[in-house]
C-alpha cells in the first residue's frame, strides 16, 4: 500500500472558490475530516483527494467510466441548484473522458432522468454515442407513502438512470458507419455483392453500409469476409481495402473488434433494475456499517457490479471521477478490473478511504448476492450435491428399515 502524505491538500482544496449558489445541502455528517494522506492505492485500486480534472492525466487508459457526478440538486459541495446548471458542469469532464477514451471505452452515466436530459446533448457532441437507458426503480418502498401528491401535484418518483454510452470509433477521423461505405465504394463493386461477400441474403447492404439509423455495426467475423472479398474482387489499383494498418494489409477480425466496446449481458437481467434503495446494513456509516448513513448519493455495489463485470474484463480499468465513498473502485477491485478514482471533498475522502480499506463487509455482500465467484465453485457445488444427495440416499434407507422392518 502507497500512502503520500500531503497533509495541506484538503486545506487547499477547501480553500478553492466553490460559487456559493452550488453549496451542497446533503452532507449527513456535518464535522469536517482531514485525510492524513491524499492518494492510497494497493495492487488494484488507485483513489485520490482531488479534482478528477487534475487526475485524468495520471490515469490508465479507460475501459469504463462509471460516471456518478452532479444531479442538479445541491446534493453535495458544488452541485449545481437545477438540471439547467448541469451541462456546464459536466462539460470539462466529458471533454477529458474522450480525451482518454478508446473505441472499447463505455460510459455509464448515473443521474435522474432530467439531469441525464440535460447533459446527453454534452456528451454527444464529444463523441459519445447514446446506446441504453436503464433504469433503477427502487420500488414504492422508497417513498413509503410519505409523499403528498397534492402537494407535489406529479407522480412520485422512485427512479435513477444509468444510461451506457460508448465511444465513437474513427478510422483515419472517419466514424466507422462512413468508413466502411466509402471502403466499399473504393472497390468498385455494386452495393448488393456485399451480401454475397458476407454470405447474407440482404444484411450487408441493408445493415452494415445502411447510412440512416438502421446501421448495425458488423461482427469481426462479418467483416473480416467484407475484407477478403473487397481484396479479392475489387479494383486492384485500390488494395488493399478495410485496412486498419494504415495501409498495409486488409484488417482482420481481431482488429475490427478493438474497434468495438464488450458487451455481456447476464441471463434474464433487463434495462429495468428493481432494486431497493440502499439501506441498513448496506449503507456505509460513520463507524464503517454503524453509526450515521455518510454520503446521500452513495450507489449499490451490485449495480455498480453489474455493469463493470458486463463492459471490461479482468485486469482492465475502471474510472470513478465522482468516488464519493468509492463504490466502483470497490466493486471493480473485487471484480479483478484495477481501479482510478478521485473525490473532492476531504471529508468523503477521508471515509471513501477508510472504506476501500475495510472491503471484506462488501465483498461479503457481494457474494451473498451471487457477483463473486468462489475458486472451482461449479465443481464445489456439483461435489457437495452428490454428497447430500449420497448422503440423503443413506437416511432414507435407515429409515426405511426402521419404519417398516
Ligand atoms: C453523487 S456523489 C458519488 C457517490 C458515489 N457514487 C458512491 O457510491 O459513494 C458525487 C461525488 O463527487 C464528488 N465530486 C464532485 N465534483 C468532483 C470533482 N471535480 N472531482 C472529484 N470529485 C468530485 C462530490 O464531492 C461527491 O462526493
Amino acid at each position: 500500500m502507497e500512502t503520500i502524505n500531503t497533509a495541506n491538500t484538503a486545506k487547499a482544496l477547501k480553500n478553492k472558490a466553490i460559487p456559493t449558489s452550488t453549496v451542497g445541502r446533503g452532507r449527513a455528517v456535518k464535522e469536517e475530516f482531514t485525510p492524513d494522506s491524499a492518494v492510497w492505492s494497493d495492487d488494484l485500486l488507485h483513489i485520490s483527494l482531488g479534482n478528477s480534472l487534475d487526475l485524468y492525466d495520471s490515469w490508465d487508459t479507460p475501459t469504463a467510466i462509471i460516471s456518478d457526478g452532479g444531479y442538479g440538486i445541491l446534493g453535495f459541495d458544488g452541485d449545481t441548484s437545477d438540471h439547467l446548471g448541469l451541462p456546464e458542469w459536466y462539460e470539462p469532464h466529458v471533454a477529458a473522458w474522450s480525451r482518454h477514451a478508446t473505441p472499447r471505452t463505455v460510459l455509464w452515466f448515473w443521474n435522474s432522468e432530467i439531469g441525464w436530459t440535460a447533459v446527453h446533448p454534452i456528451l454527444e457532441k464529444h463523441g459519445w454515442r447514446y446506446v441504453n437507458a436503464n433504469i433503477w426503480n427502487k420500488g414504492r418502498g422508497h417513498i413509503a407513502g410519505n409523499v403528498n401528491t397534492k402537494k407535489i401535484r406529479r407522480f412520485p418518483v422512485v427512479t435513477e438512470v444509468c444510461v451506457q454510452y460508448v465511444f465513437e470509433a474513427r478510422v483515419g477521423g472517419v466514424v466507422l458507419k462512413e468508413w466502411l461505405y466509402d471502403e466499399w465504394k473504393r472497390t468498385g463493386l455494386p452495393m448488393k455483392r456485399a451480401n454475397d461477400a458476407c454470405g447474407v441474403k440482404d444484411v450487408a447492404v441493408r445493415k452494415y453500409l445502411d447510412q440512416g439509423h438502421l446501421w448495425y455495426c458488423p461482427p469481426p467475423e462479418m467483416f473480416e469476409k467484407m475484407q477478403r472479398y473487397a481484396n479479392e474482387h475489387g479494383i486492384p489499383g485500390g488494395k488493399p481495402y478495410f485496412s486498419l494498418d494504415g495501409g498495409k494489409t486488409g484488417g482482420t477480425a481481431a482488429q475490427w473488434a478493438s474497434y468495438r466496446s464488450k458487451f455481456e449481458c447476464p441471463h434474464g437481467v433487463t434495462n429495468v433494475w428493481e432494486r431497493p434503495a440502499l439501506r441498513g446494513s448496506e449503507r456505509y456509516k460513520t463507524n464503517g456499517f454503524n453509526g450515521k448513513a455518510l454520503h446521500l448519493n452513495q450507489k449499490p455495489l451490485d449495480l455498480v457490479s453489474r455493469t463493470i463485470e458486463a463492459t471490461s474484463d479482468v485486469g482492465d480499468v475502471v474510472w470513478e471521477p465522482f468516488g464519493g465513498l468509492f463504490t466502483a473502485c470497490i466493486a471493480a477491485r473485487d471484480l479483478g478490473r484495477r481501479a482510478f478514482g478521485g473525490e473532492i471533498d476531504p471529508t468523503y475522502y477521508y471515509f471513501g478511504q477508510k472504506r476501500v480499506t475495510e472491503q471484506r463487509p462488501q465483498t461479503r455482500l457481494l457474494w451473498s448476492q451471487g457477483f463473486l465467484r468462489v475458486p472451482f465453485e461449479g465443481w464445489l457445488h456439483s461435489l457437495s450435491r452428490i454428497v447430500l444427495s449420497t448422503a440423503w440416499s443413506f437416511c432414507r434407507g435407515v429409515l426405511c428399515s426402521v419404519l417398516y422392518p
